[in-house]
């Protein structure tokens, strides 16, 4: 059974994908089972640099993981910052060199998940423990 806005990886292929609809399937890809990603959450020097901020300039409210690398190597790759509901989301893709950070234009209480390349997810909340101990959306 999955969980809306879970995030799946495929280690042979490296796809990743989100669940838009819940369902009882297992998710397959390059004939394997795909790994739920868990998301890290950590006060460490590793956390630190991980974890995304909310910040507030002129009245608009902007999510960034500034003070990470972007370079080819190592980068973040996506911010997604989604409503408590789940019924809205904002999400943003980045290239080395970009600065990772995005206006985002939701209402209320938000949580907010990004993906770095070598160090997959990180959120910004504690979300869901799953059976692995795998924190999860
Ligand atoms: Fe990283």
């Amino acid at each position: 059974m999955t969980i809306k806005l879970q995030i799946y990886k495929c280690n042979i292929c490296g796809n990743i994908i989100q669940i838009l609809q819940e369902g009882d399937g297992n998710l397959v890809c390059c004939g394997k089972e795909m790994e739920l990603m868990g998301i890290q959450y950590d006060t460490d020097e590793l956390g630190e640099k991980h974890t995304p901020k909310t910040e507030f300039k002129d009245n608009k409210k902007y999510v960034n993981v500034i003070g990470h690398p972007m370079t080819k190597e190592h980068y973040i790759q996506f911010i997604e910052s989604y409503t408590k509901e789940k019924d809205e989301l904002h999400l943003k893709f980045f290239k080395p060199d970009e600065v990772p950070e995005m206006e985002v234009k939701l209402e209320g209480a938000i949580n907010t998940i990004e993906y770095c390349n070598i160090h997959n997810l990180w959120g910004d909340n504690v979300m869901l423990e799953n059976e692995n101990g795998n924190y999860s959306i």
